[in-house]
């Protein structure tokens, strides 16, 4: 059984009185006992926000980014270690935007979901070709390579400590998703990998959509079989869409 989860990536946005108001709203629509996994990832300013306020509630927090090693002289960096402290369950590695507009490779991402395990968080690795490689038909080759490299060398106790995030990098931001078909095509492809990376455990390894996901448009993508969710980035910075869009998961 793959528990959906969908998740708020709020980017660099909020400060601590529209995390704060964010928060009261959101636990006015969500249930004590909600039917999907809820997680929003805060910028690292707002952790301490979120625990205070999601402490015993269903919905969990993460962090968007962290340093591979624990501690040490990385000025401007945060840790694992310090992101748990905080409660946080998730981090997500390999986002397009650490790749793209700060150059992270797979290596150093493969580096960042170990350290995520062993800190005992949840990594939530992000793949996904551009539209010049999906236009060249390497969309799946892209895709692999990043799997390849980013879980080389890793182990996995159990299925729930993984989560994908299948975003194509031309849907993030622009507005225009990804056709259902493609992202369903996709999300078979990585399960079918991760089966043979992880043995059959692999196969309930939770794989997420991600890429202009809305209210709207949500139900076709969280009623594929191989989409066990979202990460969504601008309409997550509205509760009452974000709700709605978890809402679409729950069937
Ligand atoms: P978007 O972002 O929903 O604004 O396209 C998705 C993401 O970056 O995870």
């Amino acid at each position: 059984m793959r528990t959906p989860i969908v998740a708020a990536n709020w980017k660099m946005h909020k400060t601590v009185g529209e995390a704060v108001a964010y928060f009261r709203r959101l636990l006015e629509l969500v249930p004590a006992r909600p039917p999907v996994e809820l997680v929003v990832f805060p910028p690292a300013t707002l952790l301490l926000v979120a625990q205070k306020h999601l402490e015993g509630s269903g919905v969990a927090w993460g962090a968007q980014n962290a340093h591979p090693e624990p501690a040490g002289a990385f000025t401007g960096e945060v840790s694992v270690p310090q992101i748990a402290d905080l409660g946080a369950r998730y981090l997500i590695c390999g986002h397009s935007e650490r790749r793209h507009i700060f150059g992270e490779d797979d290596e150093y991402i493969g580096r960042k979901v170990r350290a995520a395990l062993e800190g005992g968080l949840v990594p939530v690795l992000c793949v996904g070709e551009t539209l010049e490689e999906r236009e060249a038909g390497r969309a799946w080759q892209v895709v692999e390579g990043q799997l390849a490299t980013a879980l080389g060398g890793v182990e996995l106790p159990s299925p729930e400590r993984l989560v994908i995030a299948y975003e194509p990098v031309w849907a993030i931001g622009t507005g225009v998703p990804a056709r259902p078909e493609d992202a369903q095509d996709m999300a078979a492809r990585i399960r079918e990998w991760l089966s043979g990376r992880f043995g059959r455990p692999g196969r309930e390894i939770r794989i997420q959509y991600g890429g202009s996901v809305k209210p709207e448009n949500a139900p076709e993508f969280l009623t594929l079989p191989d989409i066990d969710g979202a990460l969504v980035g601008g309409a997550s910075l509205d509760p009452d869409k974000f709700w709605a869009i978890a809402q679409a998961a729950a069937g």
